[in-house]
């Protein structure tokens, strides 16, 4: 489509403002324009920190020698037609502003040849004007913006640019952000002699693992969402792997790489019950929706959205990532890839990738043991193999045979967590898996297992979850407390108490939420009565406050750690976790379980090494 000069009209619909504060702004722009060209590689050239030159070269469409000029002038834009054009924008530019706002603050070398043309050409401007006639140059099919000396004829604009160094880092941000969305294009970006990265052309995850780093892409869960018009794609921090300071924060509308904290909102939002107390999730997520439903002419820089419809768009986020965090529960086992840490909790995603060769090797001689308990079968076939250096005396050799055959007849343990074998102490299940052993914290996984089960029974009205006590219980608490349970009195209903006040000092509880039948009744409502007083008075329970009292009554409710558990007690907890969703990290956010697996423990004693 040729470039044309937007009637003055149109212009005065169009959001203005200052386009170019910085070398990154300059960055943002060119690359944008690449984008919007069909480029397939980028490559990105800062030196003096952008602000002696920036340079982005592309192998898009290119622009005609007829047009170069026009490129340059102040709102002609070949992306947008008339003003209804402008309620769905699907280019990055349309205001055909930036080339000419970039050539009113510095030197701009405009080369370009385009797919059908023998030969580049190229233009010079500076101080906003175009030279006479563009020259014959040496470049192939594709755009090269070259801008020097950003701000030389605005001395006091100079002054406000930090350190070569900031301004790289704030250019580099930038090329980030837009490279993250755009996968499919290769970018390269050389701050002075330095390549800083060099992404080929991949998929998504092979982007986020180039720029992002193998450690958040390992330790992300995948978000896949449709909600209407709206499809949500991208990754989510696993809630345990969350640290202190805010981790990649990533969130695109139509590969638009924006600023929005309402869905940010949205997002922290999911992460409400799982997350450890000041951790800060990382993401990257992509909202694509119609153009027509999202306004991006609000923002001079175009870092701001409005959509049409801003709830519909906020609970969908919510509820793309709270479908992902659910999933975090141990029923899958993770692999560890055999170069992992020694320990993998649910910190660690599966890498299913880079355990299956590892698992083959390891189990090579031995198919079906995948599924087998303690893999003594495999330890005694591991011996026979040719990298296993150590002489194993023969009468160990044969108790290890012995010992397969026997183990072989049990019962494999089932699921992820696998069969309970005992308790360290009061705190920590041991159990064994099918690839090594988990530990888990007793009273984190408890707790869990208790506040989604409270939260179903929360949906369900209490109605299924109520467990109705033969003969009432009388409950003696101070007036403070009874009143305070009478306020409550909807909440609990609806979870599956029912009290009756009997005095100013007394209750009768005549039937309890059936997941807390095991709880001594009296020392129930003491510490309900607790939970409560911890809400601020009057706040109506919203689901934000129903969750935390639910939490609450969870974790005083859930095991002690002074308690001790029966074997077949623990393996009912085991299983309970492994369909509980969000159970691989407790209401705190705290992990509920770890994992040794065979291969690790192969490791730390350097068998087979
Ligand atoms: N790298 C490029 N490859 C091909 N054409 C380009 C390139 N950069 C700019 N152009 C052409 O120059 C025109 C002007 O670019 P400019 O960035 O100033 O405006 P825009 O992209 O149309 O709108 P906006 O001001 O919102 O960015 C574009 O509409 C496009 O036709
Ligand atoms: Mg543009």
């Amino acid at each position: 489509m040729s470039i044309r000069v937007l009637d003055p009209a149109l212009v005065s619909q169009i959001a203005a403002g200052e386009i170019i504060e910085r070398p990154a702004s300059i960055a943002k722009e060119l690359i944008e324009n690449s984008l919007d060209a069909g480029a397939g590689r980028i490559e990105i050239t800062a030196e003096g920190g952008g602000v002696r030159k920036l340079e982005v070269t592309d192998d898009g469409g290119g622009i005609d020698r007829e047009e170069l000029a026009l490129a340059l002038t102040p709102h002609a834009t070949s992306k947008l037609q008339d003003a209804p054009g402008l309620e769905h924008i699907a280019s990055f530019g349309f205001r055909g502003e930036a080339l000419a706002s970039i050539a009113q603050v510095a030197r701009v070398r405009l080369t370009s040849r385009t797919a059908d043309a023998d030969a580049a050409w190229q233009l010079e401007a500076a101080d906003g004007v175009a030279a006479a006639a563009p020259q014959p140059a040496a470049h192939p099919p594709g755009t090269t913006v070259s801008v020097e000396e950003l701000f030389y004829a605005v001395p006091a604009r100079r002054k406000f640019l930090r350190r070569e160094a900031t301004e790289l880092g704030h250019i580099n941000e930038t090329v980030r952000r837009l490279a993250l969305a755009h996968p499919a294009v290769g970018f390269r970006f050389v701050r002075g002699s330095r390549t800083a990265f060099d992404a080929p052309p991949g998929t998504a995850l092979e982007r986020v693992k180039d720029l992002l780093g193998g450690d958040f892409a390992d330790n992300v869960l995948a978000v896949e969402h449709r909600a209407g018009p709206l499809t949500i794609t991208g990754w989510v921090e696993r809630p345990v792997h969350a640290g202190g300071r805010a981790d990649p924060q990533y969130l695109y509308i139509n590969h638009r790489w924006i600023r929005d904290r309402s869905l940010a909102h949205a997002i922290l939002d999911a992460y409400r019950d799982v997350l450890f107390h000041g951790r800060q999730p990382a993401w990257v997520l992509a909202i694509d929706m119609p153009p027509d439903l999202v306004d991006v002419n609000v923002h001079p820089a175009k870092h701001e959205v409005r959509f049409r419809d801003q709830r519909a768009v906020y609970s969908a986020v919510r509820a793309a990532v709270a479908a992902a965090l659910e999933t975090t529960r141990p029923s899958a086992p993770p692999q560890p890839a055999p170069d992992s840490a020694s320990v993998s909790a649910p910190a660690s995603a599966p890498k299913p990738a880079a355990a299956a060769p590892a698992a083959k090797k390891w189990r090579g001689a031995e198919p079906e043991a995948a599924n087998r308990s303690f893999d003594w079968t495999a330890l005694a076939a591991k011996e026979k193999t040719a990298d296993y250096a150590p002489a194993v005396p023969k009468a160990e050799r044969d108790a290890v045979a012995a010992h397969a055959k026997t183990s072989a007849d049990e019962t494999p343990p089932p699921g992820g967590l696998g069969r309970a074998l005992g308790q360290l102490g009061t705190l920590y299940i041991v159990a064994e898996t099918a690839d090594g052993l988990a530990l888990v914290d007793t009273h984190a996984a408890h707790e869990r297992v208790l506040f989604e089960q409270l939260k179903a029974a929360w949906d369900n009205g209490g109605r299924s979850a109520a467990q109705t006590q033969l003969v009432p219980t009388e409950v003696r608490l101070d007036p403070v407390a009874i009143e305070r349970l009478d306020e409550a009195r909807d909440l609990l209903e609806r979870l599956g108490f029912e009290l009756d006040r009997i005095s100013p000092e007394a209750v009768a509880v005549r039937a309890v939420p059936a997941v807390l039948s095991d709880v001594e009744t009296p020392a129930l409502i003491r510490e309900l009565a607790e939970a409560l007083s911890n809400e601020a008075e009057g706040e109506q329970f919203v689901d934000a406050a129903a969750d935390r009292v639910l939490a609450d009554v969870a974790c005083r409710a859930a095991v002690r750690s002074g308690r001790k558990l029966t074997v077949p007690e623990m393996d009912a907890l085991l299983r309970r976790m492994e369909t509980t969703p969000r159970a691989d990290q407790c209401n705190h956010g705290r992990p509920t379980w770890i994992r040794l697996t065979l291969a690790d423990l192969d490791r730390f004693f350097r068998r087979g090494r």
